[in-house]
């Protein structure tokens, strides 16, 4: 058990790159071992969610290794996985279960996925629903809702998924079922989720079409493995820009980050609270990316619902901090998906926030933060919950009191996403 202190220490200046782009990573390390070869991946995450993709995926005989600060893939094809010779481990990672989940049903051998005690609980009959519609024979705790799942892959036939629960793990995990299919899958979303499967789909040569809301991926094509050098997290960035915004005379630049439309809600939101957030160095390849500038801002707070939630998602935790350095109050509507993330997210930032005297109020699907009430005790002490972005999300608070001291329990579940966060912060001091 790691516990971590954090106080005001001035304003950030600076330039920073990040890690690569977590749902990227997941993927590169996924689609590269079904490729038709190796590739070389730069600048992949290297967090623990990672890594448990990495581990299934050499257990299902993929051979992965890293090449100083590069990671090598040797992609077996689509038909080429093996039977692993015991239990998946997907840790604490929702996209490597539900992500594997769809492409192990439609490998030809029997496998079981499982998790740590947070995943156990989350909801998997999301995926197990509509892919057993498809065709696949898949078993788990509560009918299919929980996990450990175990998994009988078989080849499986044609299928026209009109999702309930905007959620691109799910869509993965049908498309991913997909790609060795008899015949086309049709995925039609309700809300626009993150695409990275079907942007790195085609650019490794996948015949697949996208356009919001539908997706069109016919089987078949094997996959041209293309080197890969990922853009940095803009939700590790999130931290950051947020810690450059509550603070006077900050100026920071974040270089080389993902900027994909998809994943931009948390600058669309912040700049509808009054966020000075300038792009550079924009370019677009398989995936947008460029540098971002972020300034002291004057921060006015607002509503957040609908697709600005699902867009923003991952960044909630850290919008909420920026909340209490907002005029007015800032409230969050739309968002009961937060309640079965990594830990119920909405219970983990109202019962924290309350500890810093903030004046919160919860809602079954969100959560209201009224600015301008912080009235900290000299020592306050966070419990992350298990969960890595809310532990990053109140060590940026931290920054912002000037005679508090923030201590944060369990500083080690940053790992899961974000393992040098500490040392990049402090490189911006
Ligand atoms: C992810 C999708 C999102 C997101 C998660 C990563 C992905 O989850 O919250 O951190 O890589 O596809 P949902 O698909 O459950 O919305």
């Amino acid at each position: 058990m790691t516990v971590q202190k954090f106080t005001y220490r001035g304003s950030p200046k600076g330039e920073v790159f990040l890690p690569g782009d977590k749902s990227i990573s997941h993927r590169a390390i996924i689609i590269g071992g079904v490729s038709d070869g190796k590739l070389r991946i730069k600048n992949f995450s290297w967090g623990k969610d990672n890594l448990s993709t990495w581990k299934a995926m050499e257990n299902l005989g993929v051979k992965i290794w890293s090449e100083g600060e590069e990671v090598i893939v040797e992609g077996r094809g689509l038909d080429g996985l093996s039977e692993p010779s015991d239990v998946l481990d997907a840790g604490n990672s929702g996209t490597t279960i539900r992500l594997l989940t769809g492409l192990l049903s439609a490998q030809e051998f029997y496998s079981v996925i499982t998790g740590d005690r947070f995943l156990r609980k989350r909801p998997m009959g999301r995926v197990v629903n509509p892919l057993r519609k498809r065709g696949a024979s898949i078993w788990g705790r509560k009918g299919g809702e929980l996990a450990p799942l175990s998994i009988l892959g078989r080849k499986l036939g044609e299928f026209t998924f009109f999702m309930d629960v905007p959620s691109a793990q799910v869509k993965s995990a049908i498309l991913l079922s997909g790609l060795n299919a008899t015949g086309p899958t049709k995925v039609v979303e309700r809300a626009p989720t993150r695409d990275h499967t079907e942007r790195m789909l085609k650019y490794f040569g996948a015949d697949i079409k996208f356009r919001y809301p539908e997706v069109l991926l016919s089987p078949g094509k094997e996959l041209r493995p293309v080197d890969l050098t990922i853009p940095g997290d803009l939700s590790s960035a999130a931290f950051f820009i947020v810690l450059a915004l509550i603070l006077e005379d900050s100026e920071i630049v974040i270089r080389d980050v993902l900027l994909n439309p998809t994943r931009t809600g948390i600058i669309e939101v912040l700049r509808k609270m009054g966020a000075n957030i300038e792009v550079i160095n924009y370019s677009e390849e398989w995936e947008p990316r460029g540098d971002l500038i972020v300034r002291s801002s004057r921060l006015k707070n607002i509503i957040i619902e609908g697709e600005d939630v699902v867009k923003s998602i991952d960044e909630i935790p850290v919008i909420a901090v920026a909340g209490v350095f907002g005029k007015g109050k800032l409230v969050v509507r739309d968002a009961g998906e937060l309640r079965v993330k990594e830990t119920d997210r909405i219970r983990a930032i109202v019962e924290n926030m309350k500890k810093f005297g903030v004046e919160v109020e919860e809602f079954n699907d969100g959560f209201s933060i009224q600015g301008g009430t912080l009235s900290p005790p000299r020592e306050v002490e966070v419990d992350p919950m298990g969960d890595h972005r809310i532990a990053m999300a109140f060590a940026i608070m931290g920054h912002a009191l000037r005679d508090s001291v923030v201590t944060i329990k369990d500083f080690e579940v940053v790992d899961i996403s974000f393992p040098s966060f500490r040392e990049k912060l402090d490189g911006l001091f």
